[in-house]
């Protein structure tokens, strides 16, 4: 008995020809992009029966030969298949949004005799880069009599923007000048940060802030998302004084001179 058992499932082994050679899902996509997935497989002798592609166990795409017409989509949210692109070895996606985020899988199944199936996924994340650089305001009143208060809010984004301040090209690190803030929550999922700086008063200065979309929030995400997924907007100060050392009351003649130069990389 337990032979029989020994033999047949190695013969059905054997008769599992049909693979899947790669699935191919991109780990990031910038919203608004249109995006493709890709199935690779093997049939080895095999009849494709159909490919079923799902997002979190809910399947939108389909392609059964057999069948007229073999594509088919089903509307869930945050996905919209572009049909005509789509085939049985990969499917775009029109625009992706924050909801299209999600573990993507395809499932390969053979016709009979050997009803074979094998199926692949990975996992997409969408990222909302921020429409705005971060915004610097002054606050005359708070940093007290030889420091004055700035403080950065980044545009909304996904995931949080991670904010930085530099005077005069050198990044500020010490954590007694720099003001952390819980973020900011909006709608669709959104966030923005603020991160407030104490400046030295009494002599003029280039203050710049810096706010960085890259999505390292997951590990081992850094080789797959090369530099044209991070977006880094910048916002520019330049505060003057008209001679050291200043009072305090002298606070008003610290002016905002330049504000806002916002260079983005493409992100396409
Ligand atoms: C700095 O900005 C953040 C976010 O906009 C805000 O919550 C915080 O109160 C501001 N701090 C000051 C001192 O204005």
């Amino acid at each position: 008995m337990y032979f029989f058992i020994l033999v047949l499932s190695l013969f059905i082994q054997e008769s599992i020809l049909l693979r899947i050679v790669k699935v191919t899902v991109p780990t990031y996509r910038v919203r608004g992009q249109t995006t493709q997935l890709e199935c690779d497989y093997q049939l080895e002798g095999d009849i494709l029966y159909s490919v079923k592609w799902y997002r979190d166990n809910e399947e939108f795409y389909r392609f059964m030969p057999k069948f007229d017409p073999p594509k088919h989509a089903y509307k869930i949210d945050g996905i919209k298949v572009d049909l005509g692109k789509s085939d049985s070895r990969r499917v775009v996606l029109q625009q992706v949004t924050l909801r299209s985020s999600g573990v993507y899988r395809c499932e390969v199944s053979a016709e009979a005799p050997s009803f074979a199936s094998a199926a692949g996924e990975g996992r997409m994340d969408v990222i909302y880069l921020p429409r705005e650089g971060p915004r610097i305001t002054g606050n005359q009143q708070e940093g007290g009599g030889d420091h004055l208060f700035l403080n950065c809010t980044s545009g909304r984004s996904y995931p949080a923007a991670v904010l930085s301040w530099d005077i005069d090209g050198e990044k500020v690190t010490n954590p007694d000048h720099l003001i952390h803030y819980p973020p900011t929550a909006h709608a669709h999922g959104l966030v923005s940060v603020a991160l407030g700086l104490l400046v030295p008063r009494g002599r003029s200065m280039q203050v710049r802030c810096t706010a960085r979309v890259a999505p390292a929030w997951r590990e081992g995400s850094e080789a797959v998302v090369g530099s044209r997924l991070s977006d880094s907007k910048e916002a520019m100060l330049l505060v003057r004084s008209a001679g050291a050392p200043l009072a305090p009351s002298a606070a008003a003649v610290c002016a905002a001179v330049l504000f806002l130069t916002s260079t983005a990389l493409s992100s396409t």
